[in-house]
Formats: structure tokens, C-alpha cells, sequence
């Protein structure tokens, strides 16, 4: 079973497209797939386009069309923990589609998606990375360091806005402890879920999702996209089992 990957936009594509072997380019709806084999292992590639139906749409091909065993979205963010810095690396454990829910008396309340209080209730709210995955991703990357560079587990907050707002920024962290804000993470996490597929997703700090975020952002976002490809690549031989290997040559 090849390992699905997925980037959002060209610059978190473009370095993942270059290291691909072998490839053969299918398009279905939007997107080019293009399976392949990256460091010898078989994988499709696929650039879903910004947000949360886009990278729902793609994660349902790799899942359903190329029966990929494991998602991963490799890509940019935007920090939300002040101890994070721009190009910092954050893993999540869990994701939060931050953006769905009830407005009542101006404000929303975040819900899981597809459920509110009153209609198919749940107490439910995020989706966690397999726990096996889990573990096998943190020892490999244990020992694992980028130059000037953080990396940490923890919650990554989805939602189909880009975010440059001091005090959304704030308050997204302090309602969910988020470490990061993108606008994928959580649409491939429901959708691998509901296949049963392990998903992960990998995230580079192009910004801080503060009033500076978009200078930062067309600064930043190359060289964060290019750490989160190092963690992915780092990351292949455990992300999936059945992943078949071919050494090169
Ligand atoms: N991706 C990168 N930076 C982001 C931000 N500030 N908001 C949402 N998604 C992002």
C-alpha cells in the first residue's frame, strides 16, 4: 500500500515533486496525482489546493482510488504558542477543526464537525493520530534535529481562513492549547479516520498568525516547506508498514 502525501499549495509541493521517481501522473476532479517513489518508497503525491473541501476531495482519492495505508500532509503553518518561532516544526498529535459548530449570541462554539449539541450530539472534538503511528513517528525522530529549529508535538488547529489576528491567535490557543493553525489537517484527519486509514500531519512555521503573518508567510514559507519535506523523509520508513521499499539502484 503506497503512502499518500499531500501539500495544499506549489511551494510545499515543488520540493516533494523534484524527488520523486518513477512517476506516473493520474488527474482526478482538480488534481494531479502522481505515484511514484520517493527515497524508494512507493508513494502518491498529490496538491489538493488551500482549505478543507480541497484536501477532503484529495484525501478521499489517495484513500478510496489508490488505497494508500497512511495520509500525510506535509506543509506550512502558522505558529500559535508563543514559544514557537517562525521555521519551528510542530507534529500533531491531534487536530481541531477550530471553525465548525453553533453561533449563538454573536460567538462561535466549536464542534466537531458534522455534529452540534442538538443534532447528533458528541462530546467528541479533534481527531488523534493512531497511537502506534504515534510512537514510531517519535522514536524516529528522537535522535531527529534541524538547524534553528524546534519541533514539537501537539495539537494543530484547521480552519478554512488564513489567520492574521493577534487576538484570534491567542484566543485559539488558549480555547484549545493549538500549537499551529493551517487549513487541511483536520478535513484529511476526518476523512483518513472514516476510511481507517492512519493519517499524520507534519507542519513547518512559515508565520505567526499574528498582523505580520502574510509578510512573513511569502518570506518564510519556502524554506519552512523544505523543513517539513525533511521530516517527512525522515519519517518514511515508519509510516507505513506495508509501504513496499525499493532501494535505489
Ligand atoms: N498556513 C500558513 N500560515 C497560516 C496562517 N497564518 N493561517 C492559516 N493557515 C496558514
Amino acid at each position: 500500500m503506497p503512502i499518500g502525501i499531500i501539500c495544499a499549495i506549489p511551494p510545499e509541493l515543488i520540493h516533494l515533486r523534484a524527488l520523486l521517481r518513477h512517476t506516473t501522473p493520474t488527474q482526478v476532479a482538480h488534481t494531479e496525482f502522481a505515484s511514484g517513489t520517493l527515497d524508494g518508497y512507493d508513494v502518491v503525491l498529490a496538491g489538493s489546493g488551500m482549505g478543507k473541501v480541497n484536501s477532503a476531495l484529495v484525501a478521499t482519492v489517495l484513500a478510496d482510488r489508490f488505497g494508500c495505508g497512511t495520509i500525510v500532509f506535509s506543509g506550512v503553518a502558522g505558529g500559535l504558542d508563543p514559544e514557537l518561532a517562525v521555521g519551528d516544526v510542530v507534529v500533531a498529535d491531534r487536530v481541531i477543526q477550530h471553525d465548525t459548530g453553533v453561533i449563538e449570541n454573536g460567538r462561535l462554539q466549536t464542534c466537531q464537525a458534522g455534529h452540534v449539541p442538538f443534532i447528533n450530539p458528541t462530546e467528541r472534538l479533534g481527531y488523534s493520530v493512531d497511537a502506534d503511528l504515534l510512537d514510531r513517528v517519535a522514536a524516529r525522530l528522537a535522535d531527529f534535529t534541524l538547524p534553528r529549529a524546534t519541533m514539537r508535538f501537539g495539537t494543530v488547529l484547521s480552519g478554512d481562513q488564513y489567520l492574521h489576528c493577534d487576538v484570534t491567535r491567542q484566543r485559539l490557543h488558549r480555547d484549545f492549547g493549538g500549537l499551529a493553525v493551517e487549513m487541511e489537517g483536520g478535513a484529511v484527519a476526518q476523512v483518513a479516520e472514516s476510511f481507517g486509514v492512519p493519517w499524520l500531519v507534519v507542519r513547518a512555521l512559515s508565520d505567526l498568525a499574528g498582523h505580520d503573518a502574510r509578510f512573513d508567510f511569502r518570506e518564510f514559507v519556502e524554506e519552512a516547506a523544505a523543513s517539513s519535506v525533511a521530516i517527512l523523509r525522515r519519517l518514511l520508513p515508519v509510516l507505513s508498514p506495508s509501504a513496499r521499499h525499493r532501494p535505489a539502484g
